[in-house]
């Protein structure tokens, strides 16, 4: 059908006439059939007013017939937002969409009022985007907490503030760990045991006590000489780095310090033999610091034990007051220190004496670092308590290659550098998650590493210990259940996977076997390997290389 312009002209100008005329909702519910937004409408509504080209006041009545339509629509909308709809709409779209309907609705506006109106618009649009920058740096941020919140719900990992101090004076201190089951009931199963750290000056002499535990002693740093009566000797053993010693429970023991300048630092293994997870110490000697425990015997009781005058009873428990760390003269040192006749590594027969874990037969060594490790099968000392004692170096930058141990539980304690570890863990999942599939589903337990930090190491757990770029990592590890331990890898040239047959992999990764195999194999190093880092640096260091090669170097 042609129709020519002059026809269309008063066509159009008829339907806005009629429009015009026409009540106004009459031809708004034609638009909200359509369903627009009131902005939309609303803009043309201005399209229509302008394309009738009125006069000056005609186009004023129309807009504002346009704009009283629009506040009208505006005000319902609001109305259904608070009867529960559409907020979240108003939340989602994004504000450059707010933006550009809110220039729109500047529109309506001339002149003066306009540049407000449009200003307006820009000022909250920018108060929008800082808003949404900042709850974008918020996410981020709560994503950076999320690794530290997962150290401190990490029940495995126990910064070295978790020692609890027992004894400090200005010669040195004592401190004990945190009960296991007080952290995390994942915990229990180790619960009796108990881990302390002590620290003495040069020249020093913790004084004799005996404890309701069987005590296991490491020397992390320093040297000094052992004394502990047994059955009616004295046994006294030279400690140097690396050495471990056996306290019986119940035997009166002291330790000194005959270093000149150094600290002397030494972990302590406890197990309790009266209530689980707790133990005390018990000093006959001192009397107010340590307080004696001869203070709680009546004086009558006192008299007659040591056939002396009340005076003399009093006199001898009412001196001390220094503490349990004391200093000593250089003569006092020199005799504590000689080794007794009767001991000489001796005690009825069995050797008793301190085992150096440096001269233990490494279970890995390579470049990238070593284990070595006391079990219990080798020596006696350890053997009732079923504990093996481990001393671990991994060089910086490298890392221990994944693996677990089939029944031991370390508790493993930092005694110098920097590193990191990551294990799997079964147990922290929450019960909704592992509930939703009925499958087993791991939570990552990790934690940086500083010296002084102990972390929990539960058998059959996978774990990776990577060493600081900037550090060698030491470790020294009391293994509950220690004997007949096996430490499985899980990567490297000596993984468990080499054992499995090529079927069982297939099947298990869905892929095919020689394609399994060519990935498994890849990693020609065994149980200690270049760390993250490491491999980065060779990577580049390589390229380096290659260029220079190249550039005929
Ligand atoms: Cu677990």
């Amino acid at each position: 059908m042609a129709i020519n312009f002059t026809t269309k002209l008063t066509l159009l100008s008829l339907l806005a006439l009629a429009l015009l005329i026409l009540p106004s909702h009459c031809y708004t519910r034609r638009e909200e059939e359509e369903d627009k937004s009131p902005e939309g409408i609303l803009i043309e509504c201005f399209t229509r007013c302008s394309r009738e080209q009125p006069s000056e006041g005609r186009s004023t009545d129309c807009e504002r017939k346009c704009v009283v339509r629009y506040k009208q629509q505006k005000e319902e909308q609001q109305e259904e937002r608070r009867r529960g709809g559409g907020g979240e709409e108003h939340n989602r779209r994004d504000p450059e969409q707010r933006f550009r309907e809110c220039q729109s609705r500047c529109e309506a506006e001339q002149g003066e009022r306009k540049q407000h109106c449009q200003q307006r618009c820009r000022q909250q649009f920018e108060k929008e985007r800082r808003e949404q920058r900042g709850e974008g740096n918020r996410r981020e941020r709560e994503e950076e907490g999320e690794d530290e919140r997962q150290e401190s719900q990490n029940p495995y990992y126990f910064e070295s503030k978790r020692f609890d101090t027992k004894f400090k004076n200005q010669e040195g201190h004592i401190k004990v760990l945190e009960r296991f089951s007080k952290r995390s009931e994942l915990l229990q199963g180790i619960d009796n045991d108990r881990v302390a750290f002590l620290e003495a000056n040069p020249q020093t002499i913790i004084l004799p006590h005996h404890a309701d535990a069987e005590a296991v002693f490491a020397i992390v740093r320093g040297k000094g000489t052992i004394n502990y009566i047994w059955k009616n000797q004295r046994l006294s053993f030279n400690l140097k780095r690396g050495d471990v010693i056996r306290v019986p429970a119940g035997s009166i023991g002291y330790l000194i310090n005959n270093d000149n300048e150094e600290k002397l630092y030494a972990l302590n293994f406890l197990r309790p033999i009266n209530t689980p997870g707790k133990y005390e110490a018990f000093y006959g000697v001192g009397g107010e610091n340590p307080e004696s425990f001869f203070n709680v015997f009546s004086n009558e009781i006192l008299e007659a034990a040591f056939k002396s005058p009340r005076k003399d009873v009093k006199r001898l428990f009412g001196q001390q007051n220094k503490g349990v760390i004391i200093k000593a003269s250089e003569e006092q040192i020199r005799a504590l220190s000689q080794e007794s006749e009767s001991s000489r590594g001796r005690r009825g027969g069995e050797n008793w004496g301190p085992i150096n874990l440096f001269e233990q037969r490494p279970l890995s060594k390579n470049e990238y670092g070593q284990h070595l490790e006391a079990s219990p099968e080798q020596h006696e000392q350890l053997k009732d308590l079923d504990l093996s004692v481990g001393f671990v170096n991994i060089k910086k930058g490298a890392m221990t290659a994944p693996y677990y141990n089939s029944r031991s539980t370390k508790l493993v304690f930092v005694v110098r550098g920097r590193g990191r570890f990551e294990m799997a863990c079964p147990h922290l999942s929450s019960s909704s998650k592992r509930e939703q599939n009925g499958d087993t589903h791991y939570e990552k337990a990790s934690a940086d590493l500083s010296v002084g930090d102990l972390f929990v190491f539960p058998a059959g757990h996978p774990i990776a210990i990577v060493a600081h770029k900037d550090s060698d990592l030491e470790l020294v590890s009391f293994g509950i259940r220690g004997s007949n331990n096996q430490k499985y890898f899980l990567a490297g040239r000596d993984s468990v996977w080499e054992k499995v047959q090529a079927e069982a992999k297939e099947l298990s990764f869905r892929l095919p076997a020689k394609e399994v195999e060519e990935i498994l194999r890849r990693q020609g190093e065994s149980q200690f390997l270049a760390g993250p880092n490491l491999q980065k640096q060779e990577r580049e260091g390589r390229f380096v290389g290659s260029i220079l090669d190249f550039a005929g170097f």
